[in-house]
């Protein structure tokens, strides 16, 4: 099969990886994809959000099947546009992709399944949102209803930051058309972990959880980034919190979605706050998660690419994947400044060396070659990826390999995983 993957992340690196290694794959491109990416596939010019280029591209390729990597297509129906042209795609259609594209119809959807998730309320009027705040106070939780490329969510520790979260969006327009609507909802206190379900329409089967680190400096302090870095398998999900999570979350909302006439197709990434009083869910995303996928798909045993086509395909009733028992974590590299502004265009070295470490593989997120040279493109980088028998092991791997690249213009938490390793220590 000729297969296309749609984006430039390391999640697309990690999803051309393991495509690539598929006997089925007889040709593999990636649009636009990055210098880490063109090892495996190659890569096409056509930008991830540019629909009318990957129909077209994919049309007079032949392409076979598609997997869009990242959330802005989906939304924008490429999926359904792939389909109109007589091509077969792995991701949910426009219709169902509003589970991340609109914060308030995902709950609307939640409170309809009786899917376990914080109280909300949704407003389109400023002085009623502000009325609500003050009524409910704080910690509180402050949305954009549509995609605000991850800056969207204030999680508000005082009324202040609430109210200067509501005018940021409502008066002050920071987010466009994105920020007209708020989801405004209780605070979860509890740990926090992504759990994957691929979906037929139907069917869903269990991929496996991860936890990422949100925050920018170690200790999870500083601002929010995109992820520094994850691992897999989540202490917090075992097997009977997993099956409580595809009972109470991921299958009411599968029934919901087609009942609605919105059946769901494609991974669907829970984001699941582990409370005292159960899993509770706090967002859902339409894609791979990004830096989850890397540790998702340095564990999976099984071929990738069957398992995508039988979502499609409405084939999963009976789908079995296997996975290693093993450790992945991935430690982000990210360019100086990162998520404030950064300087582009630094060069990387050592890249082959850290690549060579047993257990190691390094994703590119954000690299191009220059000249013979291979230097930084964007905020996250590099995603170092290891695998070992415990979380201790695989985080000792990944630095080793990291202290192999010589990259002046980036830096990286040295603590990914922080939590689990101090589970291990305690036995727990
Ligand atoms: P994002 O992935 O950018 O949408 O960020 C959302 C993040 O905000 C989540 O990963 C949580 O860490 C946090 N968050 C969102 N909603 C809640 C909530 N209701 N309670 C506590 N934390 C939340
Ligand atoms: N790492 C979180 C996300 O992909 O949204």
């Amino acid at each position: 099969m000729k297969i296309l993957v749609v984006g430039s992340g390391g999640r697309e690196h990690a999803l051309c990886w393991a495509i690539a290694a598929s006997p089925l794959c007889r040709k593999l491109y990636c649009a636009p994809g990055n210098a880490g990416i063109a090892q495996e596939a190659e890569c096409v010019a056509v930008a991830a959000d540019d629909l009318d280029g990957l129909v077209r591209f994919a049309r007079e390729a032949a392409v076979d099947f598609v997997v869009v990597g990242p959330e802005q297509p989906l939304v924008d129906g490429l999926v359904d546009r792939l389909a109109a042209a007589g091509i077969k795609a792995f991701g949910p259609s426009a219709a169902a992709a509003a589970l991340e594209g609109s914060k308030g119809f995902m709950k609307d959807v939640a409170a309809r399944c009786g899917v376990p998730t914080g109280a909300y309320r949704r407003f389109t009027d400023v002085e009623a949102a502000r009325a609500h705040v003050r009524a409910a106070g704080a910690p509180i939780v402050v949305k954009t209803d549509g995609l605000a490329a991850g800056k969207g969510v204030v999680v508000a520790t005082t009324l202040d930051e609430a109210l200067a979260a509501i005018d940021a969006a409502m008066v002050g327009g920071v987010f466009g058309k994105a920020g007209a609507e708020l989801v405004i909802e209780e605070f979860l206190d509890g740990e926090e972990a992504s759990f994957f379900a691929l979906c037929d329409g139907e069917h869903a089967i269990p991929l496996a959880a991860a936890q990422d680190h949100k925050r920018v400096g170690d200790g999870d302090t500083g601002p929010n980034t995109g992820g520094m870095g994850a691992y897999s398998p989540a202490p917090v999900v075992d097997a009977a919190m997993a099956e409580r999570i595809m009972a109470e979350i991921v299958r009411p909302t599968l029934a919901g979605m087609k009942a609605e006439g919105r059946p769901y197709k494609g991974v669907l990434f829970a984001g699941v706050m582990i409370t005292p009083r159960g899993p509770k869910l706090i967002e859902y995303n339409v894609r791979f998660g990004d830096p989850e996928c890397q540790v998702l798909m340095a564990r999976l045993m099984s071929d990738l690419l069957p398992a995508l086509i039988a979502a499609a395909d409405g084939q999963l009733k009976t789908y079995q994947l296997r996975w290693h028992d093993k450790v992945a974590l991935t430690v982000v590299m990210a360019a100086n400044g990162y998520p404030g502004s950064y300087a582009k265009g630094s060069e990387i070295r050592g890249l082959d060396a850290a690549g060579r470490h047993a257990d190691v593989v390094v994703f590119h997120a954000g690299t191009a070659v220059r000249d013979g040279r291979i230097v930084a493109t964007g905020g996250r980088v590099l995603n170092v990826t290891a695998t070992g028998g415990s979380v201790a092991e695989a985080q000792a791997k990944a630095y080793r390999a990291i202290d192999a690249i010589d990259w002046p213009g980036g830096f990286c938490r040295r603590d990914i995983g922080w939590r689990a390793v101090a589970r291990e220590k305690a036995g727990r």
